[in-house]
């Protein structure tokens, strides 16, 4: 069945991308052009059985006729990943989801710092740069062994704008010296596990918040928040109220009375389950809205309420 607003691509290439990733090509089926996205942006797979997941797109952003993305097969996983990789295959059609979000590429020096498969969006932002004729960047890839994607690192590589750090081999490097020595006004962004991103995090504290960029793919753990309160959750496209008690989920209680909201992640950091609130004060708890967003947005996956009543537009 079509979802709503989803667009029809088919899968036009698979690779083998090393160290346990596959690269998946998706195109119109008619050839179109794809709606635009970002340098290092993401998209929503629609999959069977109701599963949504998100991918960070690696290709280039000028090739408007196609998503490319890297999945790494995770055995733990939750179903996504060994589904694209053991089930799909060249000719399969899959609905996406517009792309979203990216890597910030604004003037100034940026510094990238990615563990593994953490590479993939800055490779699409080290294309869009380069791109612009810019080679005011540098890509510090962090590897235990050979990195996936290595046939799109070489390049970069080859021209000095990225260092491959193979931890199998050598101690892993200080975030704080990958830091180190940036030209002035630079900007630093990280993508990989939650170690990485919390040197990152660590190293970067006393930045700017505008220079300083996270693209995570495993949520944060979710600690109780002290302020949420029991409310009553109304609907108002339809008047149905629901009693969430304190701390329950809002995706959950939206569920239990019929209402699916996509989710992908199911802890605010990829921007999948976004709804619009009319009334009420939400405790967000998410990693991906602005706070010009947070004015109208919440992310159901998360979010909780500060008040005795929230009214969403569903
Ligand atoms: S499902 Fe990812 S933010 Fe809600």
């Amino acid at each position: 069945m079509r979802r709503h607003g989803a667009i029809l691509t088919r899968v036009t290439a698979i690779e083998d991308a090393g160290a346990g990733v596959k690269r998946f090509t998706l195109q119109d089926p008619e050839g179109w052009a794809l709606p635009p996205a970002r340098p290092g942006g993401h998209v929503d797979l629609f999959l069977p059985g109701g599963l949504t997941r998100t991918y960070s797109l690696c290709g280039d952003p000028a090739r408007g006729d196609r998503y490319v993305i890297a999945v790494k097969r995770e055995a733990e996983g939750r179903g996504g990943s060994a589904y694209l990789h053991d089930q799909v295959e060249v000719g399969d059609e899959i609905q996406v989801g517009l792309p979203r979000g990216g890597v910030p590429l604004g003037p100034g020096f940026h510094l990238f710092v990615a563990g593994g498969i953490g590479v993939t969006p800055f490779l699409s932002a080290a294309a869009a740069l380069l791109a612009q004729g810019r080679r005011d960047f540098r890509l510090h890839v962090l590897s235990r062994g050979a990195p996936p994607l290595g046939d799109q690192i070489a390049p970069l590589m080859d021209a000095g704008l990225a260092r491959l750090h193979d931890t199998a081999r050598t101690v892993r490097p200080a975030v704080a010296d990958l830091l180190a020595a940036l030209p002035e006004g630079a900007s630093a962004a990280c993508c990989g596990p939650a170690p990485l991103l919390a040197d990152f995090g660590a190293a970067t504290d006393h930045w700017p918040a505008e220079r300083v960029h996270l693209e995570l793919f495993v949520p944060p753990p979710l600690v109780p928040d002290p302020d949420a309160r029991a409310y009553k959750l109304v609907l108002a496209r339809t008047g149905v109220e629901i009693d969430v008690p304190a701390g329950a989920g809002m995706a959950q209680a939206l569920a239990s009375v019929g209402v699916e909201v996509p989710v992908s992640c199911g802890g605010g950091i990829c921007g999948t389950c976004a709804v619009t609130y009319l009334e009420g004060t939400p405790l967000h708890r998410d990693r991906c809205l602005s706070q010009t967003e947070r004015a109208s947005k919440l992310m159901p996956c998360v979010a909780q309420s500060a008040g005795a009543r929230l009214v969403l537009d569903l």
